[in-house]
């Protein structure tokens, strides 16, 4: 999609960390934006800052596990918005720990936000970009946990893991229509991302593991900001994965000689 001004995008986490990065930077290449969470005051403000610099913008409320609730927010973008055709499935949360610790809470969750908001987002929106007939670009948020997985993020690598797989699928399904399917992977990014606690459930409260070993690395993250400049770059090229840290690059060189390798044995 190189033409955007103009086009309108939803982008669901969008209160906080990447999401509002990728609303900030949206809204600068001249889109229309819904800013969806479940932190339903934290859209509203994010979307107030968006139509100030002269777009349209609206704060939504969304639980990106609850299907009804995604159902109800297409239908308010496309009724206030007029349409739809960059949808941003970014809303995330994350548990650490030992796999032998997690609770089925913990699972539940994470599946239900990571997974379950990337199957919803998808499966929702899709048929209507599909049906509206102008192309678009989906944005799937893997992590480069989606690639790598490494000890105390197996819940975490699990949900992301599915995420590249959905988002590969769907990419080839998608292409006859000329919708692009985009899988974001960024390393970390300094975002409220390791308090994801503040919006579990009470009905998952039993909680088995926890982020904070993850902490110092997400505060000395980069600013996500620079993330939104990747996805909107990402959309205008249609990337089928959009990379924030060049510096993994030989941590994935390093990985995949490892797989290849393994046909030699
Ligand atoms: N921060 C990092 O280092 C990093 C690295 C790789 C991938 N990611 C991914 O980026 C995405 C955004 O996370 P972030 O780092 O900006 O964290 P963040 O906590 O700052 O933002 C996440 C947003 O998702 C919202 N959210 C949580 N549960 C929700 C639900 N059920 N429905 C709707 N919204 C919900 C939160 O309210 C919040 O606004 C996540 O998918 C995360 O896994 C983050």
């Amino acid at each position: 999609m190189e033409d955007l001004a103009g086009k309108v995008a939803v982008v669901t986490g969008g209160a906080s960390g990447i999401g509002r990065g990728i609303c900030r930077r949206l809204a600068a290449a001249g889109l229309d934006v819904a800013v969806a969470d479940i932190d339903a005051d934290g859209a509203c403000a994010v979307a107030a800052e968006l139509r100030e610099s002269g777009v349209r913008a609206l704060g939504l409320a969304v639980d990106v596990g609850d299907r009804e609730s995604v159902i109800a927010l297409a239908d308010r973008t496309v009724a206030e918005l007029g349409g739809v055709h960059v949808v941003c499935n970014n809303a995330g949360v994350i548990v650490g720990g030992a796999l032998c610790d997690a609770t089925e809470d913990d699972w539940r969750w994470v599946l239900s936000v990571n997974l379950g908001g990337v199957v919803n987002g998808c499966t929702v929106f899709a048929p209507r970009l599909i049906e509206q007939g102008q192309g678009g670009q989906i944005v799937n948020t893997a992590s480069v946990g989606g690639l790598l997985a490494g000890p105390g993020l197996s819940l975490y690598c699990t949900s992301k893991f599915a995420v590249v797989g959905l988002s590969q699928s769907l990419r080839a399904e998608l292409a006859p229509h000329s919708i692009g399917v985009s899988t974001l992977c960024p390393a970390a990014v300094r975002t409220k991302l390791i308090d994801a606690d503040r919006n579990r459930p009470g009905e998952l409260a039993q909680a088995g593991g926890g982020a904070e070993m993850m902490r110092a690395a997400v505060e000395s993250g980069i600013d996500p900001d620079v993330v939104g400049d990747c996805v909107v770059r990402g959309i205008r090229s249609d990337a089928a994965y959009i990379f924030t840290h060049p510096s993994y690059r030989d941590v994935f060189d390093g990985h995949f000689q490892s797989v290849l390798a393994a046909f030699d044995t």
